[in-house]
Parts: structure tokens; sequence; C-alpha cells
């Protein structure tokens, strides 16, 4: 099982979109994905149509109940994606880990005893590096970083870079799979530069699939759709099926 922390310290960076998408485009491929909404705005869950997840993740974190991660994983509207939805009482988590001495280990212990049945975990994190970022960084075992194709997107990714290493003290096995850069327009060239300048900068890291700019993506967040299914033809359902390949093709080369 490979569990994949979707993060970026900064809010509006595509990662809920990337996470979402990932999962549906790799449900689609077969591959049955769980996604974990992390993030007390519970934009994942909505989007794929999950009602409120109530206390239930917050009290199987804090430990205030005895379960599994899985008694709470629930079937999606994208086909073959399974959801641990989020809630408002998500809020919570960020005081409530931090009372407790490892706190923010439990989502750790919780992933580990996860059923063979997922062989992808996708962790959707809130973009501030609280009780709840800090959980997935310590669970996962991989970071997939969407960025904003802008200039100030370039500049937080040597902070993240910082941030990792940190963490590895703490979770060895943390490492940086992947940068996307995400609501590209080619039609500018900040959006060029920044593409260029990624895959520069990181190699074998940044993917070659870029996410372009589409308003479909919005529109479907509205419908309550994943784009694969509000659009399947259209250019966003499009990239997002082509990051899914490269992003297993990576992992079988991984595994080879
Ligand atoms: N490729 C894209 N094209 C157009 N809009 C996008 C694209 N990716 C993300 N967005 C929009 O950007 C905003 C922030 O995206 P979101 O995934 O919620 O970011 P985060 O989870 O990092 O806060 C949302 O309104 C979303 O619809
Ligand atoms: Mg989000």
């Amino acid at each position: 099982m490979r569990v994949i922390a979707v993060a970026n310290q900064k809010g509006g960076t595509a990662k809920t979109t990337t996470a979402v998408h990932l999962a549906a485009a790799l449900g689609e491929r077969g591959v049955q994905p769980l996604l974990v909404d992390l993030d007390p705005q519970a934009s994942a869950s909505q989007w794929l149509g999950a009602d409120d997840g109530g206390d239930e993740l917050l009290e199987l974190l804090t430990g205030e109940t005895d379960g599994e991660l899985a008694d709470l994983a629930r079937p999606t509207t994208a086909p073959g994606v399974d959801l641990v939805p989020a809630s408002p009482a998500l809020i919570h988590a960020e005081r409530d880990l931090a009372r407790q001495p490892a706190g923010a280990l439990s989502l750790r212990h919780l992933v580990a005893e996860l059923p063979a049945r997922w062989p992808l975990v996708l962790l959707d994190c809130p973009p501030q590096l609280g009780q709840l970022a800090t959980s997935a960084l310590l669970a996962a075992g991989a970071l997939l970083v969407p960025v904003e194709a802008s200039a100030m997107a370039l500049a937080g990714l040597a902070e993240l870079v910082k941030t990792t290493g940190r963490f590895r003290r703490a979770n060895p096995g943390l490492h940086l799979a992947g940068i996307v850069a995400c609501r590209v327009d080619y039609r500018t060239l900040l959006s060029r530069h920044v593409v260029t300048e990624l895959w520069k900068r990181f190699p074998g890291i940044a993917f070659r699939t870029v996410i372009r700019e589409r308003v479909a993506l919005r529109e479907a967040w509205s419908h309550r759709q994943p784009v694969t299914l509000y659009d399947p033809d259209g250019d966003a359902a499009a990239d997002y099926r082509a990051l899914a390949a490269e992003f297993l093709a990576r992992i079988e080369d991984d595994a080879a």
C-alpha cells in the first residue's frame, strides 16, 4: 500500500482538485484508491458527493473512539474511488491533537491498519502546516505537490523541500514523489516560464504532464461531480488521466 500526501503549505494551489481527480482517473483505470479528506473545509468530500462525515474521523484521530479508518470509508460518485469524508468538526483536531504527546502520529497508526484492498491512499491536506497536515506527512511515504503556475509558487517550493527534509527525521521513508504544475495557461509567458523552471529544477520529480486552466473544473465542482464524469471528453479530464498514467508509470519504475 502506498500512502501519498497531497500537500502544499499554500492555499488554493489545486491540492483538492488534484487529489480528487488523480483519484478519479486512477479509479477509472481499475486502481482502487482511497481518498482521505483531512481538510475541515471538506471540499474533496463535497466534490465527490459525500455527506458530512460528522465527528467520526476526529474521534478516531484523537482516540476518543476505538475503530478503524476502513470503517469510515464509503463509495463515491467517482467509479472505483472510496472516500473517508471530512467535516467542519475536524477543525478541533488542531487543538485536540496538540494536547496529546503523540497526537500527530495517530493517523500513521490508522493508515497502517488499512486493508490491502486499497493499493493507494491519497491524503488531501489542509493548507496550513498544523496538526492535520503534520499527521499526513508523518503517515505518508510520499508527497505529491500541486503548484499553481505563478512566480510565487516557485518561491514556496524551496520551503517545501526543506519541510520534507525536516519530516524525514521522524518519517525516514518520506520522499518528494512529484510536483505537478496546475492552472497552466500556455498563452502567458509566466505559465510557460514556471513549467520550464520546474522541469529544470526538479528533473524526474516535476511531472511532464501539466494541468491546464479549465473552467470545466469549477463547473464540475458546483455539480458535485469529478470532471471525468461531468465533462469526460474535455481537456481537464484528459490532463488528469495523463497525470494518472504518468504517476502509475513512475510507481511501476520504482517497484522494478
Ligand atoms: N486546472 C484548473 N483550472 C481552473 N481552475 C482550477 C484548476 N485547478 C484548481 N482550480 C480552482 O482553484 C481553486 C483552488 O483549488 P483547490 O483544489 O480547492 O485548492 P487547494 O485545495 O490547494 O486549496 C478552486 O476554485 C478550483 O476550482
Ligand atoms: Mg483543498
